[in-house]
């Protein structure tokens, strides 16, 4: 028996839209146990998600390797679903490293980040769960590659205020605008560029600032989760800035040093309105990605 175990990811970071994650320590854990005659897949996650071959962590891998025989597998997880911290992606990830041990592929990590960026369509929480840190990343559709460079984080503390209620990316998607003008986009990358050279320089003030000046996707979705600007200006309240929306939302990220997290933490607990509405984790990064134990 082996098991697999996929970090979370926060994907975004305000201007890094589509293209930057970075790996959290919450987890799914798949336990593959014996073989039996048909796929059975043990898990908390409720009625709407299959217990067969049509589950996304069998489908994944079967669509890699159809000749890997059929086992008892045993999912635990500790990632709130459909709340943007990439709960679809590490079933995703789960599923190409089940094909990869039980078709004994030896696949390396760009073939793996490349398999899960064309399964998710873009590659900034897959890329990050498989790697582990912050990772920016860009998949190529002409020419079916994900290029990718990892940047090194000091230790940093995340606050994750996650809404007790669902928003699927394809929703949150669908308000977004089909076009940007020139100018806007040229500021827009600037931002995102800038945001990439201060966490390689390990500058987590401005990175900070820049974070919370997306112009890409934040303000067509923020009136879709009512928590964003209390959080924003909890945290400016007591002058934290690096406030974003994770994923598609509705999850409301905050990096912070770690000397800062835990008052913040303990002030989105005593807000009335994010202790009712909202589950508080306070986070880590997780450096190390996908394992296999
Ligand atoms: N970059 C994606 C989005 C992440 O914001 O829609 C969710 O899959």
């Amino acid at each position: 028996m082996f098991s697999i175990q996929v970090p979370a990811t926060s994907a975004n970071l305000g201007p890094g839209f589509d293209s930057m994650g970075v790996a959290l320590s919450l987890y799914l854990t798949v336990e593959v146990r014996e073989t039996s005659d048909t796929w059975l897949v043990e898990h908390p996650f409720g009625k709407d998600i299959p217990s067969n071959h049509t589950n996304l962590i069998v489908e994944t891998a079967l669509s890699i390797n159809p000749n890997i025989e059929p086992h008892h597998l045993v999912c635990h997880s500790t990632i709130p679903m459909t709340r943007g911290l990439g709960s679809s992606s590490t079933a995703i990830v789960a599923g190409i490293e089940l094909a990869n041990q039980l078709g004994q592929m030896n696949l390396s990590d760009r073939q793996k980040v490349n398999f899960a960026s064309q399964f998710e369509g873009h590659p900034d929480n897959v890329a990050p769960a498989i790697l582990g840190g912050l990772v920016v990343a860009y998949y190529a559709p002409k020419k079916q590659e994900t290029f990718y460079q990892k940047i090194d984080l000091d230790s940093l503390s995340f606050i994750a205020v996650v809404p007790n209620y669902q928003l699927s990316t394809k929703e949150s998607r669908s308000v977004l605008p089909s076009q940007m003008a020139f100018k806007d986009a040229v500021e827009a990358s600037s931002i995102a560029n800038l945001l990439v050279a201060a966490f390689a320089n390990k500058d987590y003030t401005l990175a900070g600032n820049l974070l919370e000046m997306d112009l890409f996707h934040e303000s067509y979705r923020s009136p879709l989760v009512a928590e964003f600007q209390r959080v924003r200006q909890l945290a400016h309240s007591m002058g934290i800035e690096g406030t974003f929306l994770s994923g598609a939302g509705p999850t409301i990220m905050t990096i912070l040093q770690v000397h800062q997290a835990q008052a913040f933490y303990k002030a989105c607990q005593d807000d009335q309105m994010l202790s009712t509405n909202c589950q508080i984790y306070k986070l880590q990064v997780d450096h190390e990605g996908l394992m296999v134990r």
